[in-house]
C-alpha cells in the first residue's frame, strides 16, 4: 500500500528535475480522474483535500474515498495531503485521519485572510514540523501571500515571498516544501488580459533566487490553472457567465518548474471541466436525470486535464523510478538529520 510520504515524491521529482502536480478532491468522481489519469500516464500522485473539501464531505467520507485509491492502485506512489491547513488543530486532524503531509499555511491567520507576521508565521510552522515529523509527515509552509502583481485583484509585488527571507524561515520551521508568492492567486479570475509570454507575467526572478539560495528546497506555486479557454466557452456556451478571464498558462508554470518549482496546484481547472460538461449535458439532453449520465463524462473532461498537466509538468513515466517509502523510513530520515 504504497501511501507515501509526500516529500519523497518531491525529492524524487527535484532529482530528475520535473514538477508534480498537486490536485485538489472533494468526491469519488475527482479522486478516480486522478487516479485514472496517473495510471495511464504513470505518475506519481499528490491528492490534497481543503479545510472546505474536508467539510464538504465529513471527513470520513473523503478519507475513505482517498484509502480507496491507495487500495485499487497499490503501485502507484501517492500522498495524501492537507491543503491551506490555518492551524495546528487542523494539521492534526489531517494527521489522525491518516494524511501523510500537511500544509500548515501560517502566511495567513486564522481566518485564512488577515497576513500573519514572519514571526508568527515561523512559530505556527515550526509547531506543525516538530508534530508531524517525528510521525514521518511532510510538511508544506507558506511564505508571502498569494494575489496577482499587476491585475488589480491581488495585493501587489510588496506581498510576494521576498527572497532574503526565506532561508531564515526554513532553517528556523524546518519545511519540506515551501509555498511561494509569485503573482499567482486562486480561482478562476487571475488575470485580466491574455498572457503575453515576452512580458513578465509571474516573479521568475524570486523563483530563481530562491532556488540559488535554498538549493534543496522544494518550491510550491500555488493558484496554478490555466483556466483553458475552451472550458470557459463551453460552460458560456450553454448557459454560463463567466467574464473574460485567464489562468497561468502551462508554459509559465514549465518556466517555474525548470527553475526549481516541483509541486503545482490544480484545482479551478477540474471545477471548470465538470462544470463545462454537466452544462453541456444538460441542455443537449433535457429528457435525462440520471446522475450518472453526466458525471460519467465530466469524469473523463477531469482525466483529460489531469492527464496533460502530468505530461506537461514533466512527472508522467516516473511513477515506478523509486520504492516507495513508509512513514517509518521517513521517521528515521527525519531522526538522522
Ligand atoms: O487553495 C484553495 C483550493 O482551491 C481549495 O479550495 O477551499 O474551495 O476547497 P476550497
Ligand atoms: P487554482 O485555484 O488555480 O486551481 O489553485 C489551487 C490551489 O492553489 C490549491 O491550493
Ligand atoms: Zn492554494
Amino acid at each position: 500500500m504504497p501511501l507515501v510520504p509526500m516529500r519523497q515524491i518531491l525529492d524524487e521529482a527535484a532529482k530528475k528535475g520535473y514538477g508534480v502536480p498537486h490536485f485538489n478532491v472533494n468526491n469519488m468522481e475527482q479522486a478516480q480522474a486522478i487516479m485514472r489519469g496517473a495510471e495511464e500516464v504513470k505518475s506519481p500522485v499528490i491528492m490534497a483535500a481543503s479545510k472546505g473539501a474536508l467539510k464538504y464531505s465529513d471527513m470520513l467520507f473523503l478519507r475513505n474515498i482517498m484509502n480507496a485509491c491507495i487500495e485499487k492502485y497499490p503501485k502507484l506512489p501517492i500522498a495524501l495531503h492537507l491543503d491551506h491547513g490555518t492551524s495546528v488543530d487542523i494539521c492534526q486532524t489531517a494527521i489522525h485521519l491518516g494524511f501523510s503531509s500537511v500544509m500548515m499555511d501560517g502566511s495567513l491567520q486564522e481566518d485564512g485572510k488577515t497576513p500573519r507576521d514572519f514571526d508568527s508565521n515561523v512559530k505556527i510552522t515550526r509547531e506543525v514540523v516538530d508534530i508531524a515529523h517525528p510521525l514521518g509527515i511532510t510538511v508544506e509552509g507558506e511564505l508571502g501571500c498569494l494575489g496577482g502583481i499587476e491585475d488589480g485583484i491581488g495585493s501587489g509585488r510588496e506581498k510576494l515571498t521576498d527572497p532574503d527571507n526565506v532561508k531564515e524561515f526554513v532553517e528556523k520551521t524546518k519545511v519540506d516544501a515551501l509555498a511561494v508568492a509569485i503573482g499567482t492567486s486562486h480561482g478562476a479570475y487571475k488575470f485580466k488580459i491574455k498572457p503575453d509570454p515576452d512580458k513578465n507575467l509571474l516573479a521568475m526572478d524570486i523563483i530563481r533566487r530562491i532556488h540559488e539560495l535554498c538549493p534543496d528546497l522544494h518550491m510550491v506555486m500555488h493558484g496554478s490553472s490555466s483556466v483553458p479557454q475552451e472550458l470557459i466557452a463551453q460552460i458560456n456556451k450553454y448557459g454560463g457567465a463567466i467574464p473574460e478571464t485567464y489562468g497561468v498558462p502551462l508554459w509559465a508554470i514549465q518556466e517555474g518548474i525548470k527553475a526549481g518549482v516541483r509541486k503545482v496546484n490544480v484545482d479551478t481547472d477540474l471545477r471548470l471541466a465538470v462544470t463545462a460538461t454537466i452544462r453541456k449535458y444538460m441542455k443537449e439532453h433535457p429528457e435525462q436525470f440520471d446522475p450518472r449520465n453526466y458525471l460519467e463524462p465530466s469524469r473523463e473532461a477531469m482525466k483529460q486535464i489531469i492527464m496533460e498537466r502530468y505530461i506537461k509538468f514533466g512527472s508522467a513515466g516516473h511513477a515506478f523510478d523509486y520504492k516507495p517509502m513508509t512513514l517509518e523510513d521517513m521517521k528515521k530520515f527525519y531522526e538522522n538529520k
